[in-house]
């Protein structure tokens, strides 16, 4: 990835237009060089002064600006990614036929580098023909176009067609930008479930046993599944604050026991939908949980407290392997700390042969990796005998690289 990558951040005229600026905010914290190029209606909605401000550069919305230095073929020509936040269906049908009628469509017919459309819009117009003959177009021709969030839009509808949280779009870009082919269509027709976050194991009504764990990995590797087509059920233990990943369906989780409920649910699902054809346990289960769950809060009552009786979970990857259905993949994650009896990959090896899994993602852990930091690195160990190095990159990379093992192996 270059030092600092250059982005044209395109804005159609929606009223999820004013989410840009926070999208751009996020883009530029984390050290883009960021131009913005709102469409005329764009600039109905959030006020040039806020883009130029925020951006620390121009901003113009037509090809007769600043002639002599050609913008309309340059911009696009020097860019490393293109994000079009929110993409209106107006925007999206423009983009598909070639039109130029203003800077932004300009710059995508002379940018070459990877281009990101974040769709907002009404859930007809997203499902009209039109619009998904326009999203089919635009993918053919290698742009990533995402899949909408659902919930409330403009007014009281519901549905498909919000647009996506900027965290998430900020995220995928950065994507884009460390590995430009991450993100193709090859899970389309797939169902696939992901456990994320930490369980908690209740000691009494307030206090439990938890983890460190801060569930962005987990949800990183539902989003990248969903962009890639598939239809993914998140299980989702304690996390961090994360927003939900957009088309994604998110179901709770809080202790082990609930949790292995959940995830044997999604995995088995139902006669509409059929079993999972992949299932990821990125979550950090807690191996024990307290024999006794007080029903009223432990009291300090001047005497020595009672030593914590603890007793061993279900081990949920374990019970996956055993119930897998043929052709189905199962994933394990594996936090792992060398020691005297071996190093992180001499565990990770042991572990992928105690599980039975076919994927096993073994990370290194301790001195500030891994855990409520947003980058990881580790290594893909297959039951085949593969290893790949995975090298340091966001959580979404990451998970680019595991889908990608997960796909070959559907074949
Ligand atoms: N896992 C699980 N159920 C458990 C514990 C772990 O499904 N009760 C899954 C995790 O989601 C992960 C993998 O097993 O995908 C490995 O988790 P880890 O905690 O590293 O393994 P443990 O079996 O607990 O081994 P260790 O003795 O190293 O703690």
């Amino acid at each position: 990835m270059p030092s600092s990558p250059s982005v044209l951040l395109g804005v159609a005229g929606g009223i999820a237009a004013y989410k840009s600026a926070e999208l751009l905010r996020r883009l530029t914290e984390t050290g883009h060089s960021v131009r913005v190029l709102p469409t005329a209606a764009a600039l109905e909605f959030v006020g040039a002064a806020t883009f130029e401000a925020l951006s620390g550069q121009p901003v113009h919305t037509g090809v007769f600006s600043d002639v002599p230095s050609v913008p309309h073929v340059r911009l696009g020509q020097q860019a490393d990614l293109v994000v079009v936040a929110p993409a209106t269906a107006d925007l999206l049908a423009r983009a598909a036929h070639g039109r130029a009628d203003d800077l932004l469509t300009a710059s995508l017919l002379t940018a070459r580098c990877p281009v990101l459309f974040a769709p907002a819009m009404h859930t007809e117009m997203w499902e009209h023909p039109a619009t998904r003959a326009n999203v089919a177009l635009l993918r053919s021709r290698g742009a990533v176009v995402m899949e909408p969030a659902s919930g409330r839009l403009t007014g009281r509808d519901t549905g498909p067609g919000r647009l996506p949280d900027p965290a998430e779009i900020a995220d995928l870009a950065r994507l884009l930008l460390e590995r430009a082919d991450a993100l193709p269509r090859d899970l389309a027709g797939r169902r696939v479930v992901v456990s994320a976050g930490g369980t908690r194991e209740a000691l009494d009504p307030v206090r439990f046993l938890g983890n460190r764990s801060s569930g962005r990995q987990g949800y990183a590797l539902a989003r990248v599944a969903a962009q890639r087509g598939a239809a993914v059920t998140l299980v989702s233990a304690h996390t961090a604050e994360l927003a939900d990943p957009a088309a994604v369906d998110v179901v709770r989780a809080g202790s082990a026991r609930e949790l292995r409920e959940a995830v044997l649910a999604a995995v088995r699902g139902d006669a509409a939908v059929g079993g999972a054809d992949a299932v990821v346990m990125a979550a950090a289960v807690a191996d024990f949980r307290p024999v006794d769950l007080a029903t009223h809060k432990i009291k300090k009552d001047g005497s020595e407290p009672e030593p914590l009786r603890l007793t061993t979970n279900p081990d949920i990857l374990v019970d996956l392997v055993r119930q897998r259905a043929p052709g189905q993949v199962v994933v394990g994650f594996a936090a792992e700390t060398g020691d005297g009896s071996g190093d992180v990959l001499h565990h990770g090896r042991a572990k992928l042969a105690r599980k039975g899994c076919d994927l096993l993602v073994v990370n290194a852990v301790g001195d500030g990796r891994a855990f409520e930091v947003p980058d990881n690195a580790g290594w893909l160990l297959g039951a085949d005998g593969s290893e790949r190095e995975l090298t340091s990159g966001s959580k979404a990379l990451l998970a680019s690289h595991v889908w990608d093992a997960v796909a070959a192996r559907f074949g």
